[in-house]
């Protein structure tokens, strides 16, 4: 398979579509929509709306069901690190290769910015839910919104960067910190496999090897995340390295070491990639992406 081709077709479509969203955008003043805009467009590797429309694809969802709650989960991810970004957080200067949202804009507009495209997520999913005439669709895209919600909030990603604002200077267990990983950065990475699949309804067995699959990357992928904020280059991660030692930050890299987090790591990409062998050739871009998490250097 020539994954190139295909991650250039995903790509084109999500970025084609994040543009309709916005050019739907109208605050009087323009002084909101530019900052999120700004971040929205900054670039980033849209890895999530990736895994969402390849699991969309074997199961045979179409785009037209799969664009809101794409790119619904690609908004909160970028809202997500606006904030994480700000002083009271990681007070990073750089996201996405570019100046981090409240360098260019200022704190408080980039907070906005960021509360402005979590609720733009939930318009476009609640725009597109009620625009459905089939009943049964009609609750899959209600489910599908709840999973979105509990991701994001108090049971998902906000309760991992809870966890990880709180741990800072203070030793963490190995329990929790895999919980904060799961968390933080995993629930959404688990979404993006998910919805999809509640979207297509699809069998139990399905939706089972997926949760596997999902699971590993996601913890997979906040591992990594640890090893290239230690030994990563800057200019190509397009944010800054070596704040999460600086900050004692509680990660992988601090409570194992590089080398440990590189083994566990492998296995939980190995476990990943075992989860989805019965979907055999339909896996083969699944299984690419789960290889890119752990060897990427961005
Ligand atoms: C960075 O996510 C923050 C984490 C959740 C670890 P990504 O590495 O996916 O960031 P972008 O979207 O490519 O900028
Ligand atoms: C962030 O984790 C996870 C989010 C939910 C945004 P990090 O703080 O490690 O992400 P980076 O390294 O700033 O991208
Ligand atoms: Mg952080
Ligand atoms: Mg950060
Ligand atoms: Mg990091």
């Amino acid at each position: 398979m020539d994954f190139d081709s295909k991650s250039n077709k995903y790509l084109k479509k999500v970025e084609l579509w994040l543009r309709e969203y916005l050019d739907g955008i109208d605050d009087a003043e323009g002084a909101l929509s530019e900052a999120v805009i700004y971040s929205l467009t900054a670039g980033g590797k849209r890895l999530r709306p990736l895994l969402f429309l390849s699991v969309a694809e074997i199961l045979g969802l179409e785009d037209i069901c799969s664009k809101p709650y794409a790119c619904a989960i690609e908004m909160i991810h970028t809202y997500s690190l606006i904030h994480d970004d700000l002083p009271a957080m990681d007070d990073d200067d750089m996201r996405r290769g570019k100046p981090s949202n409240h360098i260019v804009f200022g704190e408080g507009m980039a907070i906005l910015a960021g509360d402005a495209l979590l609720n733009l997520s939930f318009e476009i999913m609640n725009e597109d839910a009620r625009a459905s005439s089939d009943s049964g669709l009609l609750r899959r895209k209600i489910d599908a919104a709840g999973f979105i919600a509990n991701a994001s909030g108090l049971h998902g990603m906000i309760s991992g960067q809870a966890i990880d604002l709180k741990y800072r200077n203070l030793k963490i267990s190995e329990n929790l910190l895999k919980k904060m990983h799961s968390k933080k950065t995993g629930a959404l990475i688990r979404a993006s496999v998910m919805v999809p699949a509640i979207l297509a309804g699809a069998d139990g067995q399905t939706i089972a090897s997926l949760e596997k699959y999902a699971s590993g990357i996601g913890l997979g992928f906040q591992i990594k995340d640890d090893i290239l904020d230690a030994e990563g280059n800057a200019e190509i991660l397009g944010k800054p390295t070596g704040n999460d030692i600086l900050q004692n930050k509680s990660t992988f890299v601090s409570l194992y070491g590089k080398d440990e987090s590189k083994k566990m790591l492998e296995s939980v990409i190995n476990e990943s990639i075992g989860a989805i062998s019965d979907f055999k050739e339909k896996a083969e871009f699944l299984i690419h992406l789960a290889n890119f998490i752990q060897f990427r250097d961005k």
